[in-house]
């Protein structure tokens, strides 16, 4: 088999982006990769072509309501917002915003504020809630909230609960994306000490043994190096426990 390194993925990856998504000057996309740098973000948002996996995900599954665990400066979310088409799909008669964006740090979601407001989004479309992603998610639960689409993407630690809590925000057939399963294949060692990597491994056995969902887990290489997506699309849901 034809093995190929780092370069070649990078390569590859910026030639494919350029290829289908050319940047326009004023771009809110290009625009929210730049803040991370401005603000001193972590470097790890989604890439440019995954982002378009995520939106072409969410027109695929014809989602119309879209909840986001981990938001940091919003790039994921405008990505999960163009395949809602957001700014400009017709408010839902329930008036609840098509989508709901969970991050901890005030500081993350006021970058993410001011991007999602760049393009155009308002905070009547895309609700971005601060605070630790677990009480979120208990109190969406607690209001009845459910959700068609599903991009898990904060604390790798905490991967196992946010799929339980997703479960009680779902119906079936929701899809579930969560980001960073491979880890440079780190995933594979039993014995590993790295909490993220314990975390992941933890949320993997979940969905393995669920019998709610049915999944996968897609490979991926490219600027962010070697990782992957987990896809589950809940099958049966859970009966409605009292948190
Ligand atoms: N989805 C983003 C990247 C998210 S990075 C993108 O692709 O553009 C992970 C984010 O999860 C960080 O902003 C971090 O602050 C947030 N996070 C970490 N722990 C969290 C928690 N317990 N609850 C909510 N958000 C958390
Ligand atoms: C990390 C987190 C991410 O969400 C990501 O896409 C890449 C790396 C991290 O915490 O290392
Ligand atoms: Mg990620």
């Amino acid at each position: 088999m034809l093995a190929t390194d780092a370069a070649t993925w990078i390569k590859t990856d910026t030639h494919l982006a350029s290829l289908l998504l050319p940047s326009t000057p004023s771009d809110p996309f290009d625009a929210a990769l730049a803040s991370h740098a401005r603000f001193n973000l972590p470097e790890i948002a989604v890439s440019p072509l995954q982002g378009a996996f995520l939106s072409t995900l969410v027109r695929a599954t014809r989602a119309r309501r879209v909840l986001e665990v981990g938001t940091l400066a919003g790039y994921s979310t405008l990505w999960l917002a163009k395949g809602l088409g957001v700014p400009g799909a017709p408010a839902a008669a329930t008036g609840l915003p098509a989508i709901v964006t969970l991050e901890l740090e005030e500081k993350h979601a006021h970058v993410a504020r001011e991007n999602l407001a760049r393009a155009g989004i308002s905070g009547q479309e895309a609700e971005l809630r601060v605070g630790p992603a677990v009480e979120s998610l208990r109190q969406l639960v607690s209001e009845g909230q459910s959700f068609d689409f599903v991009f898990i993407d904060a604390d790798k630690q905490s991967y196992a609960d946010y799929f339980d809590l997703v479960l009680q925000l779902s119906r079936v057939g929701t899809t579930i994306i969560s980001d960073n399963v491979v880890r440079q294949g780190k995933i594979t060692d039993p014995t590993s000490k790295d909490e993220k990597v314990v975390g992941v491994q933890r949320f993997l056995k979940k969905i393995q043994a669920s019998p709610f969902v049915e999944s996968s887990v897609l490979q991926t290489v490219g600027c962010k190096g070697h990782d992957g997506f987990a896809i589950s699309v809940v099958t049966t849901l859970p009966s409605k426990s009292r948190l």
